[in-house]
């Protein structure tokens, strides 16, 4: 299952928006409507978004019509700042636009025409790896991961929100794959529901066992023994270990060290933020307040309430008992961990 597909010019996305109940696709051919894709949460999930991004800079670079080197650069930083304000925690999207830009600003003295070639090769390059990297990432989870294990996550980390596999899904692909009767439980993931609609759907159409539960019900079937370990994904790791995920893992994270159950930050090496040195610097993307006040159009809160509506929350580092790499396992303490992976 692959949420983005690229194929002359165009990029084809299943919206997610409209997942479980309609599997129906959205064409993205010019720059302007990858950006509002990722902005309206057609495609999600921080791997996701980076590639993205990645081809709508190279759509958008294709389309430029010029021969003068300057202009054609001038035109890259604006397309680069539109994507850049889509989504402001995912680190993975500001990797992408830089690795992008970076190509292109290498090669500032090949002609326009074959920088355009050059971006587009990129993208397509970033799209495999990322899948290349869930399956090499998911094969060293799995040796974390027992025959008959109940693995609780959280969102949806799965193939939805990468090129394909998935991260924290991708462990469980793995286990699964290997044989290993393991069972998933899947949060609901208010407001957005993530849960329910993307990781339930996505489970359920691998034929891997998955319950959903509400996110509230987590703490109860902790306690009573249910569950195994927690594997969720990330959205920015800072270089202490800090992980910021989707709003509610902090709370999972928290209950599980309670019960004494092992959690699980499943990520690319690319979701590390090695510039800020904690969780506290990662921005904390605000969404609109009817995400919360209605479902599907359904009004659920009287009219005019005041709504907090944080898309993330960070764990601080003392609730993670390692982070799951395609680089290897990292256990604690983290700073020297992760700063072994700083310059790759
Ligand atoms: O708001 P979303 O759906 O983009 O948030 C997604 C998450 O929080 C995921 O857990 C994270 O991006 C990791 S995806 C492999």
């Amino acid at each position: 299952m692959r949420p983005l597909e690229f194929k002359n010019g165009v990029l084809k996305l299943i919206d997610q928006t409209r997942l479980p109940t309609e599997l129906i696709y959205v064409e993205c051919s010019t720059y302007k409507e990858v950006a509002a894709s990722i902005a309206n949460m057609t495609v999600r999930g921080a791997p996701a978004i980076g590639v993205t991004a990645a081809y709508g800079i190279a759509i958008g670079a294709s389309a430029v019509n010029t021969g003068s080197k300057e202009d054609f650069f001038k035109e890259l930083e604006e397309i680069c700042n539109v994507i850049r304000s889509t989504r402001p925690t995912a680190v993975n999207l500001f990797w992408a636009i830089d690795r992008m830009r970076r190509k292109a600003l290498d090669n500032r003295d090949a002609d326009v025409s074959a920088i355009k070639d050059l971006l587009v090769r990129e993208a397509c390059e970033m799209d495999r790896e990322d899948v290349e990297i869930n399956k090499t990432l998911g094969m060293h989870g799995n040796k974390l991961i027992k025959d008959g294990f109940t693995i609780l996550t959280h969102c949806n980390a799965g193939a939805l929100a990468t090129c394909g596999y998935g991260t924290a899904l991708g462990v469980v692909r793995a286990a699964h794959d290997a044989g290993k009767k393991i069972n998933v439980f899947a949060d609901e993931t208010r407001p957005y529901l993530q849960g329910a609609r993307l990781t339930a759907w996505e489970l359920q159409q691998d034929g891997i066992p998955v319950k959903l539960i509400c996110d509230n019900m987590a703490g109860h079937f902790m306690k009573s023994g249910a569950i195994d370990c927690v594997i969720v994904g990330a959205d920015r790791i800072a270089a202490n270990g800090d992980t910021a995920n989707k709003i509610g893992t902090y709370s999972v994270a928290v209950l599980a060290k309670e019960n004494n159950i092992p959690f699980y930050i499943a990520a690319p090496i690319s979701t590390i933020d090695f510039s800020i040195e904690s969780g506290d610097s990662i921005p904390i993307e605000e969404r609109k307040a009817e995400e919360i006040t209605h479902i599907r159009g359904i009004q659920l809160a009287p009219d005019g309430i005041s709504v907090a509506n944080p898309a993330f929350d960070v764990t601080p580092n003392r609730y993670i008992t390692a982070i799951i790499t395609e680089k290897g396992i990292i256990y604690p303490p983290y700073g020297a961990g992760i700063c072994r992976f700083s310059n790759i």
